[in-house]
């Protein structure tokens, strides 16, 4: 109770040490450095615009989002575009999970299993501006017990965004002082690195990505969730990311299993699945996306131990552009024309302790989690 108490009082105190941060006319707040300007509101946390430059020096939006910063909250198909969920991340097979033996019922959200927490996840939530400066901005959540179905004791959670030069930072801690409890989280990025605007393709797929560390990810079933098995994808195959800098996203288009790859019976085309890192050198860049339209490469580091790739199969056309993005007659995100990207632990690590991965990804009483990554922009 007293280790309770002093962390609301330090969460309080963080929050309220400088008066409330206003947003600009446009309802973001905006923070900058010589290569960024990065856009945000506290609904989820929500990162709703990057602005990079490309080959020709201009400015160019990386990632998906809304103009209208009000229709977040309303949007009714509410794609997690660039938010942080929580307090677990992607899936809780069959939605049940214990700890030191204890069952523990998650809501069902996503058929048998909980997706990103349940309904009340935290990239529905807004947040607290609990600091903001011209370079770097904070946002805090109290995430009270069972708020989310069966996730117990109360989670005080903060991510901080800032800039410098070219690298985005994104850091989390989050905190749970009475229990022991599932905490995992990610910054859920959605990337198109020509913003829509190359005239040749609306897709996704020539993109180029590269894990030099990815060699192995997990197995998954028709909704998802991993199977347990841990795979090896040889070189050349369809999830092989790894033994080459210049695959393209879409180069096992023409592999009979890539219209499935991501599950659904064969309905979900190209990828949404887990790929290890393993054995990087302290530091490195983990991973690279990068379009020759533009010019832009993305460059990733973290500290976390794998990350899901997915390759937005299931939007259809009825997410508009934001004006910074498409071209005459491209408004609208179409299947497979984005790529998001995010850094997290073992998925379902909870539920295959085989893997190792089940105490880290619970933490409590009195422990703090910690998430760190940056990507940096440069070009190819
Ligand atoms: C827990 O999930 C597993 C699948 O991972 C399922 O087989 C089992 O029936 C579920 N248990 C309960 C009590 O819901
Ligand atoms: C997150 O919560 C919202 C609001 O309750 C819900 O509509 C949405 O389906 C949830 N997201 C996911 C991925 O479950
Ligand atoms: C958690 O909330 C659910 C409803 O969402 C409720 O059925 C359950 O009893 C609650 N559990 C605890 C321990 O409060
Ligand atoms: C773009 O990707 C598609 C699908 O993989 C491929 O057929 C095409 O050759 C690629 N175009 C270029 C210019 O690389």
């Amino acid at each position: 109770m007293i280790a309770k108490l002093a962390v609301l009082v330090a969460f309080v105190a963080a929050a309220t040490a400088t008066p409330a941060p206003k947003p600009g006319k446009d309802g973001r707040y905006t923070i900058s450095s010589r290569g960024i300007k990065a856009q945000f509101i506290p609904y989820g946390a929500t990162l709703t615009n990057l602005f990079v430059k490309d080959k020709y020096g201009k400015d160019v939006d990386v990632v998906l989002g809304y103009d209208d910063v009000d229709y977040y909250p309303v949007d009714p198909s509410h794609p997690v575009y660039n938010a942080i969920p929580g307090r677990y991340v992607n899936r809780i097979g069959g939605a049940n999970y214990t700890i030191d033996g204890e069952l523990y019922l998650t809501e069902k959200n996503d058929g048998d299993n909980t997706l990103h927490s349940g309904t009340n996840n935290w990239s529905f939530r807004d947040w607290e501006v609990s600091h903001f400066t011209k370079d770097s901005i904070t946002f805090s959540i109290l995430d009270a017990s069972n708020s989310s179905q069966g996730m117990l004791g109360d989670v005080y959670a903060s991510v901080t965004y800032s800039v410098k030069g070219s690298t985005w930072k994104i850091s989390m801690e989050a905190t749970s002082p009475e229990a022991k409890t599932p905490l995992m989280l990610t910054q859920h990025t959605y990337f198109n690195l020509d913003a829509y605007k190359n005239p040749d393709t609306g897709k996704i797929w020539n993109h180029t990505l590269y894990m030099p560390y990815s060699q192995k990810y997990l197995v998954a079933d028709d909704s998802a969730v991993p199977t347990g098995e841990i795979a090896v994808a040889e070189p050349g195959s369809i999830n092989d990311f790894a033994s080459q800098r210049d695959i393209q996203l879409g180069h096992a288009s023409d592999d009979p299993a890539f219209p499935g790859n991501c599950g659904a019976g064969g309905a979900c085309e190209g990828y949404n699945g887990y790929w290890l890192i393993e054995d990087a050198p302290k530091d490195a860049v983990v991973l690279s996306l990068v379009s020759t339209f533009s010019g832009i490469s993305a460059d990733l580091k973290t500290d976390q131990l794998g990350v899901v790739i997915y390759s937005c199969n299931w939007f259809d056309g009825s997410q508009s552009l934001k004006r910074t993005q498409g071209l005459e007659g491209r408004t609208t995100v179409d299947r497979s024309s984005c790529v998001a990207i995010e850094a997290h632990d073992y998925v379902n690590g909870i539920n295959e302790p085989q893997w190792g991965r089940k105490e880290a990804q619970l933490t409590g009483p009195g422990e703090t989690y910690k998430w760190e990554s940056a990507w940096t922009f440069g070009l190819t």
